[in-house]
């Protein structure tokens, strides 16, 4: 084969850049939930002029973070699961939870700290009003995982 098929393929070939809507269309529902490349539950949401985007089942028990409320802990934005409450960082896909400072304290003071990332996070990217999910293909195992097998997954509708 030529030098210049050679180069031809992998110019021409997709990235990893998944189109998952008109950012107007994104900006007016709030959040969009998108099944891309056939094997992957991506909830896109737009909150305060910023788009995020994540797995859309939680990394706790499968719940529907599309369902959830936005709401900040700790100056820190999150999703709050519908399920069971669990906090998840729009940005990181941090777990957030409860700690007490002292129990031998009362009242009992607490606050925000973090399990470290649970919910796997995209990349979105706008370009002239048309909205890009990159998933993010990172090996290491994130715990929202679980819920992207097939067992779980939105099954793709068959034409
Ligand atoms: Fe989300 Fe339990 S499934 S908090």
């Amino acid at each position: 084969s030529s030098a210049s098929s050679l180069l031809d393929s992998p110019s021409s070939s997709p990235p990893n850049l998944h189109y998952v809507g008109k950012k107007e269309e994104i900006v007016k529902a709030g959040r969009v939930t998108k099944l891309l490349n056939g094997c992957r539950d991506v909830l896109i949401l737009y909150h305060d002029r910023q788009l995020y985007a994540m797995d859309k089942r939680c990394y706790h028990s499968g719940g529907e973070l599309q369902h959830g409320d936005i709401e900040e802990f700790n100056g820190r934005l999150c999703i709050v699961c519908p399920w069971h409450k669990y906090k998840i960082t729009l940005a990181e896909g941090e777990g957030l939870y409860q700690a007490v400072d002292d129990p031998t304290k009362k009242p009992l003071k607490t606050h925000w700290r973090s399990k470290g990332v649970k919910q796997r996070i995209h990349k979105v990217t706008e370009v002239n009003g048309d909205v890009f999910v990159s998933l993010n293909k990172s090996c290491a195992a994130i715990e929202s995982d679980f819920y992207q097998t097939e067992k779980y997954r939105t099954v793709p509708l068959k034409s």
